[in-house]
């Protein structure tokens, strides 16, 4: 499984990058907002500062004619930009126009198996389960993952599952065993998953030990 990172932050995404372990960036709406700047200079910046392969733009307008209009624009500022659409009749119509001009697209704000479905034959390059968002409302996140990934292997489809609305270790592990291809995962929880308390209290005493001969 990859990893992306969810956030539209600089410095996050150079410290995820200097880890060597990061694939791709997603933004959005509310976390371009976040950061109280231009959002064509930012997604400049995250691609010509980091080599990934995908970072994800979203876009605002809510027809087809507008979102495809918007999502030119946007594509048109890296090759590695892959165009945001939410998951609405207009969203789809948006995909099918970007697939066929070669434009790689995220369908967002998935929340069941069938939309999942549904984008993948629009021709999404990636679909996105907001795993998060639905355990928030007592539903199993991670159980609509599982059902994408067992419909898209039975069918043959190439469309990749982002696990996103990741809030903790446990959804990445969660993501990794039930078929996601990639996690998006805030900076926060990048840094938790490489924290194990028996890691640090191991280097303590290796440090300790040495110390006792060396110093
Ligand atoms: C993913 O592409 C979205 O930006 C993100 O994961 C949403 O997460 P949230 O539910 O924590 O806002």
């Amino acid at each position: 499984m990859k990893f992306f990172i969810d956030t539209a932050n600089i410095a996050e995404i150079k410290e995820a990058h200097a880890l060597g372990v990061l694939d791709g960036v997603t933004t959005n709406p509310s976390l371009v907002s976040k950061e109280g700047v231009d959002f064509h200079d930012r997604l400049k910046e995250i691609t010509s500062q980091v080599s990934v392969e995908s970072v994800s733009a979203e876009v605002i307008a809510a027809d087809a004619e507008g979102m495809i209009r918007e999502g030119k624009e946007l594509a048109a500022i890296a090759p590695n930009i892959t165009v945001k659409v939410p998951l609405t009749m207009d969203g789809l119509k948006a995909v099918r126009t970007f697939s066929e001009s070669g434009i790689k697209t995220n369908v967002t704000l998935i929340f069941s198996a069938n939309q999942a479905l549904l984008a993948a034959r629009a021709g999404a390059t990636y679909v996105s389960p907001f795993v998060g968002r639905l355990d928030d409302i007592g539903h199993d996140g991670m159980e609509v993952v599982e059902t994408i990934s067992q419909m898209f292997i039975t069918h043959g489809i190439e469309t990749e599952i982002i696990a996103a609305s990741v809030r903790h270790p446990q959804h990445v592990t969660d993501a990794a065993l039930r078929g996601a291809h990639i996690a998006t995962v805030p900076f926060k929880v990048i840094e938790q998953l490489t924290k194990h308390p028996l890691t640090d209290i191991g280097i303590e005493k290796f440090l300790a030990d040495w110390n006792k001969t060396n110093s």
